[in-house]
């Protein structure tokens, strides 16, 4: 967490929208056009800075070894966006990732985007809707997806060589529905705030910024609620999601299950691969099931999150438990039995999910009671990070995708794969270390 920047400008948000008032009004009667407040509101920008004052003015570090977003701890809002590159030029991509990078690094520190000079088309510095909002404990993390060292077998940006061997084209999986609209991407923009307007706000700088060499493809927006400080948030399957994770806070499991090290390419060192998926929940049909049966389905207890046969959410599953019939007390399909590291070979993810309500649609389900109707398209925005995607997501999901009962009530509708480089350095950009090697 930042602490205040004592004896500097001092500007949040928040502060600078009721001085920028102040200046527009007073311009105004001094008889100063429009254009003179203008002026004056810009003049300010450039000493715009956050003064954290309370936890929800808390700001996340942006600049350092890792990027932000990841170990993080969650955020209570997302808005996550995926871009295609619409340039041929690799200088576009550059510059553009040079000028996000300076932008992100601002509004994480809770100022205003600046984004003269990014666009000739863009007048404004910023489109405002953060103004006299605090940082919200803001993060903004980078992806580069396969499209951005080849595309449709072009090497536009002079990169392909540098594809790393585990930025993987993804398999599909058993069930896998995933439309156009919501997979795949160059690049990908995760925002992370708790803040919804604070996370919106920075994407929305980013994509005005970039228009003439990136342009969204997808985006998806995503909430949880914790309902104590260290309590682990419920998805809306009403389960406890997020308690058997590596712990962020052990630099040895970080390293060896979410950092990539020495095995790939030295711009990725530091970094991690980020696998996300857009994951419909049948929720009319879960919430027609005994809790009994959800418990099963998953594996856990669904008020305290403790594993079946287990008391307490953080006891271990006792996977060899059995009750007097001689049936497990885990089922062998249940969503936790084929998620364990033990039954993956050591292999672990680090999740950081989100759920995602977006209204409803007209639905038919693919399983029993075979559904046709308006359901809710409301479910999990799983995001998960690791070393490598080959012995994380895909290791774990292959089975998973087969013999998990929980796939009875969910659809994977989208999502897609990228490479997070490496922290960046004060003054430097994302991916910069790929770009002078390459
Ligand atoms: C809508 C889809 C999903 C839901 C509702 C869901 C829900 C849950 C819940 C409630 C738990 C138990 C609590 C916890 O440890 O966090 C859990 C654990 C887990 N899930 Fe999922 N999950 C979903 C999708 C996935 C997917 C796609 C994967 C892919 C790899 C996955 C991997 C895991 C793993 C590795 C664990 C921990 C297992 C352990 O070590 O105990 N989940 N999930």
């Amino acid at each position: 967490m930042n602490k205040p920047d004592e004896g500097k400008p001092n500007l949040s948000r928040r502060r600078f929208l009721a001085r920028a008032g102040g200046l527009v009004a007073a311009a105004a009667g001094a008889g100063l056009g429009v254009r003179a407040a203008t002026d004056a509101i810009a003049a300010i920008k450039s000493d715009d800075r956050s003064t954290p004052d309370n936890t929800r003015n808390a700001s996340e570090p942006f600049w350092g070894q890792h990027q932000g977003g990841i170990l993080t701890p969650s955020q209570g809002h997302t808005y996550f966006a995926a871009f295609d590159l619409v340039t041929t030029k690799r200088d576009d991509v550059v510059n553009m990732l040079r000028g996000w990078t300076a932008a992100a690094a601002r509004m994480a520190g809770g100022q205003s985007a600046n984004l003269v000079g990014q666009d000739p088309d863009v007048s404004q510095t910023d489109t405002g809707e953060a103004l006299g909002l605090p940082p919200a404990r803001l993060t903004i993390t980078f992806g580069f997806g396969a499209g951005l060292f080849a595309k449709d077998g072009k090497d536009r940006y002079g990169l392909a060589a540098s594809r790393p061997e585990a930025l993987v084209d993804m398999p599909k999986f058993n069930g896998d529905q995933l439309v156009e609209a919501h997979t795949g991407g160059d690049l990908s923009v995760q925002a992370c705030a708790d803040d919804p307007q604070v996370a919106f706000h920075a994407v929305r700088q980013l994509a005005l910024a970039a228009s003439y060499v990136a342009q969204v493809r997808w985006a998806q927006t995503g909430f949880i609620t914790r309902p104590g400080p260290n309590e682990t948030p419920r998805n809306l399957m009403g389960f406890k999601d997020g308690t058997s994770n590596p712990s962020v806070t052990d630099p040895n499991a970080m390293g060896k299950f979410v950092w990539v090290g020495g095995n790939g390419p030295d711009w990725m060192r530091g970094g991690s691969y980020v696998v996300i998926r857009r994951i419909r929940m049948a929720l009319e049909h879960w919430d027609r099931l005994t809790v009994a049966f959800q418990e099963q389905t998953v594996g856990r207890q669904k008020s305290s999150g403790a594993p079946l046969g287990g008391k307490r959410e953080f006891d271990s599953p006792d996977l060899k438990a059995t009750d007097k019939d001689g049936n497990p007390v885990i089922p062998e399909n249940a969503h936790i039995r084929l998620g364990v590291a033990e039954n993956n070979d050591g292999a672990r993810i680090l999740r950081r999910p989100y759920s995602y309500n977006d209204g409803v649609n007209f639905n038919a389900e693919r399983w029993p009671p075979w559904r046709q109707g308006m359901e809710y398209d409301a479910g999990l925005l799983f995001i998960c990070y690791q070393q490598d995607p080959r012995t994380g997501f895909i290791k774990i999901f292959d089975k998973m995708s087969k013999f998990d009962m929980l796939n009875q009530f969910v659809t994977h509708t989208g999502g897609g794969l990228f490479a997070c480089p490496g922290g960046i350095a004060e003054g430097g950009f994302i991916g910069q270390r790929l770009f002078e090697s390459a």
